[in-house]
């Protein structure tokens, strides 16, 4: 009789134990999917988001891994303003400490002024001041950022997609437009 109930104890710890790991597991698998594991990525070309604009950043080479520690620090000096995050290799074909990337706060856009103030302010953290001119055709494509798993899995999704559609479009060849810079821009 006790070995019996010891016996049905065990299984039911047993089955506690899978319908946890089941829960686990699927909780991760939730987690993987809003960050964006299946979000479609669609790629077009046309006019461009943002006009021409003035940001405050800093320029690194290394692993793109490395770029999150300069996001934070631009959010740290202003919370209102959005980010900007430039990458200007491809991480799928360049070696990680070889590629370039610059991360910053977009200061402002279009016919407005950045101010004085906030440029003395990036600058006297360490920031450059520099400004784009608006681009007149560009290939993009969004990806939603819901959790810092987002950027692993825009990575490997946008990056190749872009790639794809610039290959399959060859513009590469024929205009300066199509250089390729990944812009990321979000508010903090
Ligand atoms: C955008 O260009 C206009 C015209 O050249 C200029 O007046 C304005 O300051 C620029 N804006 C930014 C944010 O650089």
């Amino acid at each position: 009789m006790e070995h019996q109930a010891s016996v049905m104890s065990d299984w039911v710890l047993l089955g506690l134990i899978a319908a946890l790991v089941v829960l686990l597991l699927l909780t991760v698998f939730g987690f993987v999917v809003y960050s964006g594991l299946f979000t479609e990525v669609v790629v077009s070309a046309g006019s461009p988001p943002v006009s021409n604009i003035t940001l405050a950043y800093k320029f690194r080479v290394g692993p793109y891994g490395e770029s999150g520690q300069l996001f934070t620090d631009g959010c740290s000096i202003s919370s209102k303003l959005c980010s900007i995050g430039v990458y200007y290799d491809n991480p799928h074909t360049v070696s990680p400490e070889k590629c370039r990337f610059a991360i910053g706060r977009i200061l402002s856009e279009g016919d407005a002024k950045p101010s004085e103030e906030q440029i003395k302010r990036f600058q006297k953290y360490g920031f450059k001041i520099f400004s784009f001119p608006a681009p007149s055709h560009v290939v993009m494509a969004t990806f939603p950022f819901t959790t810092p798993l987002s950027i692993h899995l825009a990575v490997n999704r946008v990056h190749p997609a872009l790639d794809t559609y610039i290959k399959v479009s060859k513009c590469g060849m024929k205009s300066v437009a199509c250089v390729r810079w990944t812009v990321r821009g979000f508010s903090c």
